[in-house]
């Protein structure tokens, strides 16, 4: 069986495409419209408590009964640093008194890390989603038994060989190559030991050290992207850029502009707006938040409370140079349409190519 026809019986669909899970910009129609025509589609739940992953989980179970991915992210779990906090508080006052407002009195942490909730994992083993996918690290090897015990395919993503051989050595089923084209966070497992390897290089050296199928990840826009991911060895893609001006997603129109604007041609990657490496197009938050003078930034996600309470003064005076707008480098190829129309196109592309 070759690693194609393998990575489509693995998760049971037609198409060698999974659309990303996105939190805060994925949702269940998305995720239900790609799956119902025959890809992979995905829901994001690593900022959800247990009780709103449950929900999200059924809600996109009641909209398709084909297979999709929910994704959880395994970072190691934030400290919380008062006096690192507000002084980083102190750092932004300035950007926050521009819109007229007071910094928050201190941060809050948002969200927990997968690896701190066996309730979570709870919830995958109660409602078995076909396939689960991990970011920023890996669980206890004898979570990921329990899951595959309960049915469940596992997916962990990648950014080097070094995080590929623990994947492989806590038999996941299948890796994603994230390159450092990709748009959203890094799926780095050490934030301070970001190596940036970019798409092409690491699905080909994945390719020749493992047996697992290959997820490449990371500026695949359209079907000459795809078929090229294969030719490198890949066994399907994921896809988070290409989906985000889909209708069924949550972005909010000035996003979706950004991205169909020459906007679009900048993005970077900084650490600086949730504590983590991500890929954004540049805007304010980029060049404004963070640099040479800035003090030592709270962990991921507690930096992330403080973007986001900017970020919605300013959003309330109809300025979005704050606005969180993720995306990779492949950004000025994204395509508004229907997900259905687009995984269509995808696989039509994809035989031309
Ligand atoms: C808006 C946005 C949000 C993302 N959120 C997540 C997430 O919640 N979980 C995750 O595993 N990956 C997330 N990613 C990264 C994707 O899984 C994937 O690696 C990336 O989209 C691939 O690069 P591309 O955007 O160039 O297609 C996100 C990407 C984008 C663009």
């Amino acid at each position: 069986m070759t690693q194609r026809t393998s990575i489509l019986n693995l998760l049971n669909i037609q198409h060698p495409i999974i659309q990303a899970p996105m939190v805060g910009v994925s949702t269940p129609k998305l995720a239900a419209e790609v799956s119902n025509a025959g890809a992979l589609g995905s829901i994001g739940l690593g900022g959800s408590t247990p009780e709103q992953a449950r929900e999200l989980i059924q809600t996109t179970r009641a909209l398709t009964t084909a297979p999709f991915n929910v994704n959880l992210f395994c970072h190691q779990p934030a400290q919380a640093k008062p006096g690192v906090e507000q002084a980083w508080l102190g750092h932004m006052a300035s950007l926050f008194r521009a819109y007229k407002t007071e910094p928050p009195a201190s941060l809050s942490l948002g969200y927990v890390s997968f690896l701190e909730s066996e309730a979570m994992l709870q919830v995958l083993l109660d409602e078995r989603p076909a396939v689960v996918s991990f970011h920023f690290g890996l669980p206890p090897n004898e979570w990921i038994k329990q899951l595959q015990a309960a049915g469940i395919t596992i997916l962990a993503c990648v950014t080097t060989p070094a995080e590929a051989r623990l994947a492989q050595a806590a038999q996941v089923n299948a890796l994603i190559a994230q390159g450092m084209e990709a748009g959203g966070h890094r799926g780095v497992f050490d934030p301070a030991d970001d190596q940036l390897i970019g798409t092409f290089a690491l699905v080909s050296v994945l390719a020749e050290m493992t047996e697992l199928p290959i997820i490449a990840a990371g500026g695949i826009m359209n079907g000459s992207g795809i078929v090229a991911s294969q030719k490198l060895g890949a066994a399907a893609v994921q896809m988070g850029t290409a989906f985000v001006c889909c209708p069924e997603s949550s972005a909010n129109e000035q996003y979706r502009q950004a991205l169909q604007s020459e906007r679009s041609e900048r993005t970077a990657i900084s650490a600086d707006i949730s504590g983590r490496p991500a890929r954004g197009m540049v805007n304010r938050l980029f060049t404004d938040i963070g640099g040479a003078h800035a003090p030592t930034r709270p962990d991921y996600p507690i930096t992330y409370d403080a973007t986001k309470a900017l970020s919605a003064a300013a959003i309330s005076q109809g300025d979005y140079d704050f606005a969180v707008q993720w995306a990779g480098q492949g950004a000025p190829l994204s395509r508004a349409m229907p997900a259905a129309e687009l995984i269509a196109v995808l696989v039509q592309e994809m035989q031309t190519a």
